[in-house]
């Protein structure tokens, strides 16, 4: 890879684990969907054909609708994001949680990756007073895609979950409280909820014990909803949320099944919102548009709901248990354990004492055209390094059931084969 002198290319240049992932999807797709490609790894969301209708319908209506049209496509928004939309968003949280919201909560990004970006940048790294500040993540394993975000090295702080053995060959993460100290050198705190890479899915007291250490520092406390409440929903566990002044939370519409739209969603205190609206101007001059307009009104009807909880929640949780059964099937014998899914849409899978790294088997997988993600990825800013790193994979069961059934049959064949010292 060339190399450019700068310390902008040293960071925002280089190869990532995010990068590995979107070149793995973005060379399957380029196969042009071969019946042969397993992918198990990238975050697309499933082609849910009613959920897929209604996006039509709405294309149909902007496209004889000069209004909407002109929104959609023909004019820059503000860069805060389309007005119509950021009203519309705090409306139905207002009446979904009763949280005190207008328009000026809501701020828009190019996705919610981009917000990560904004938000991690904004509240971590070199402050003007020569000193540097992190980002706390309290449970490790924790999202890819915060790994490389900030500008300046070193910015992410993570805290390994608790592990707690279930029956059946569950497992299931918990913050470490008793271990949780809160650095003075902590910008922000920050969880995904559901928890991507696990499908953990943090309680309301756990939530407000997090924002509790994060106002003890006077620091603001990130939850990253993308799988989660109010949209996409695909939460099976503690159907509730968090937002207060101090919260900062983040929406997207990529897991509805519109990622090409790029819309990512900050809930915040009006002062961030200023922020993230300066940042939008500078770097981008306004975000995209066309998912707020094909989502707007069905978010004022109430159709945008009914679709999560008829329709997204249910197909995943099917697909859940049909992926957790054809994995325990094809890996009898194998010291398996997976972590109890309770929403977004991956299995974890712990191989204990695996005697291969989770990146090798990544490899061999791949050479078998079965894409998953190596466990290693998810434990950016944990400090100490420990052989559970080594152990897990994500897998995505998101795809055709047939394309993750024979995408699992094979993952059992390269885990045995390395047990058996192969
Ligand atoms: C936990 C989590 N947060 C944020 C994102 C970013 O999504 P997008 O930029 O498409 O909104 C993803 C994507 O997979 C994710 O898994």
């Amino acid at each position: 890879m060339r190399t450019f002198g700068t310390r902008f290319a040293a960071r925002m240049a280089r190869p990532t684990g995010a990068l590995e992932l979107m070149a793995d999807l973005g060379t399957a797709m380029a196969r042009g969907g071969e019946a042969d490609i397993r992918m198990l790894g990238g975050g697309n969301p499933a082609r849910i054909a009613p959920v897929e209708a209604v996006y039509r319908r709405r294309l149909e209506e902007i496209a004889a609708d000069p209004v909407q049209f002109g929104r959609f496509i023909a004019g820059y928004s503000a860069p805060e994001g389309d007005l119509g939309f950021r009203e519309a968003v705090a409306l139905s949280l207002c009446n979904e949680f009763g949280w005190p919201l207008t328009a000026g909560n809501v701020g828009l990004t190019s996705g919610s990756q981009s917000a990560f970006f904004f938000l991690f940048n904004l509240f971590a790294g070199e402050r003007t007073d020569g000193g540097h500040s992190r980002i706390l993540l309290p449970l490790a394993p924790e999202y890819i895609g915060y790994a490389d975000v900030g500008l300046t090295p070193g910015m992410l702080l993570a805290r390994p979950a608790a592990i707690r053995e279930l029956d059946d060959g569950y497992f299931k993460y918990f913050v470490d409280f008793d271990r949780l100290d809160v650095p003075d050198d902590i910008g922000a705190l920050c969880v995904s909820r559901p928890t991507n890479p696990s499908g953990n899915v943090l309680t309301i007291e756990e939530l407000q014990r997090l924002d509790a250490l994060a106002r003890a520092r006077r620091v603001p406390f990130i939850v990253d909803a993308a799988y989660g409440l109010p949209f996409p929903g695909i939460q099976h566990e503690h159907l509730d949320s968090l937002w207060n002044p101090n919260v900062v939370l983040c929406l997207s519409l990529s897991k509805l099944g519109l990622p090409a739209a790029r819309t990512g969603i900050i809930v915040a205190d009006e002062s961030i919102i200023e922020a993230l609206t300066a940042f939008n101007a500078t770097a981008a001059l306004a975000p995209p548009s066309t998912g707020p307009v094909i989502v707007e009104p069905l978010l004022r009807s109430g159709e945008l709901t009914r679709l999560c909880r008829n329709h997204l929640r249910p197909h995943y949780l099917a697909q859940s248990a049909a992926a957790v059964q054809a994995l325990r099937a094809a890996c009898a014998g194998l010291p398996l354990r997976i972590h109890r899914p309770e929403g977004a849409f991956f299995l974890w899978l712990w191989f204990p004492g695996l005697p291969i790294s989770s990146d090798e088997l990544y490899r061999r997988l791949k050479q078998r055209d079965v894409l998953v993600l190596s466990g290693h990825h998810f434990f950016p800013g944990v400090e100490q390094d420990d052989p559970h790193q080594h152990e897990c994979l994500r897998l995505s069961y998101a795809q055709p059931p047939e394309s993750v059934r024979a995408g699992i049959a094979i993952l059992a064949e390269e885990v045995r084969r390395a047990y058996e010292g192969g």
